[in-house]
């Protein structure tokens, strides 16, 4: 199946708290995005209908960016937010085939790279990564940890420590913090995430 219409018939079928992601509130995300020393602009990959841009545009944020491949993940989102979504740029696209046209000073990713299991997409998504961002840039990345889950929403996914998900970003982007988290997810089971923190060199 197409990788959108795999996350259409998902994000259509299940309800904001019936599938395994979902956080009522991101506060890692929220903590290590203060903890980056910018808030000029701030592209969140794979979005989806995550609350993140919510918290961001009570706090201030005045460039934000959310690029998912399903655009009713999306306007669930919008639909959430109501005129707020008008101050945010949406961008329906798979980040294995979009080529952006402008840079972004913070790059935020929650479980999405680790859908990647293939190395010419992995690829595909560094060299996006690189399109978009400028050298000084702060790059976060969450996959599942080494003792995560396999799949996610019935999909296999590559596992990663921090330093092992900085080896395949390559010798441009330098490791500057991590974090393991457990989630718990909305039918109370656990799964063991690590956040990645880069700058770009
Ligand atoms: C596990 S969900 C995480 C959603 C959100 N980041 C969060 O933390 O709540 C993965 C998201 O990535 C999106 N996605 C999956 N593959 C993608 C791709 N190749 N390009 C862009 N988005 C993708 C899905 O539509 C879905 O919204």
């Amino acid at each position: 199946m197409e990788t959108s219409a795999h996350w259409n018939a998902v994000y259509r079928a299940k309800s904001e708290d019936e599938v395994s992601w979902f956080q009522p509130s991101p506060e890692r995300s929220l903590a290590l995005i203060a903890a980056a020393d910018t808030t000029d602009s701030l592209i969140d990959i794979g979005g989806g209908a995550s609350r993140l841009v919510d918290r961001l545009l009570q706090q201030g944020y005045g460039d934000l960016t959310v690029l998912d491949v399903s655009d009713a993940a999306l306007e669930r989102s919008k639909a959430r937010l109501g005129a707020a979504a008008d101050r945010v740029t949406w961008i329906v696209s798979d980040i294995t085939r979009w080529k952006p046209e402008r840079t972004w000073r913070l790059w935020h990713d929650r479980a999405v790279f680790h859908f990647l299991t293939e190395t010419a997409a992995q690829d595909a998504y560094i060299a996006a990564l690189e399109h978009a961002t400028d050298p000084g840039a702060t790059i976060i990345i969450a996959t599942f940890a080494l003792d995560g889950p396999e799949k996610c929403s019935g999909l296999p996914v590559q596992r990663y420590s921090a330093e092992t998900l900085a080896a395949r970003l390559g010798p441009n982007f330098h490791l500057t913090g991590h974090a393991a988290e457990k989630h718990r997810t909305p039918w109370g089971s656990e799964q063991s995430f690590q956040y990645a923190v880069l700058r770009r060199g």
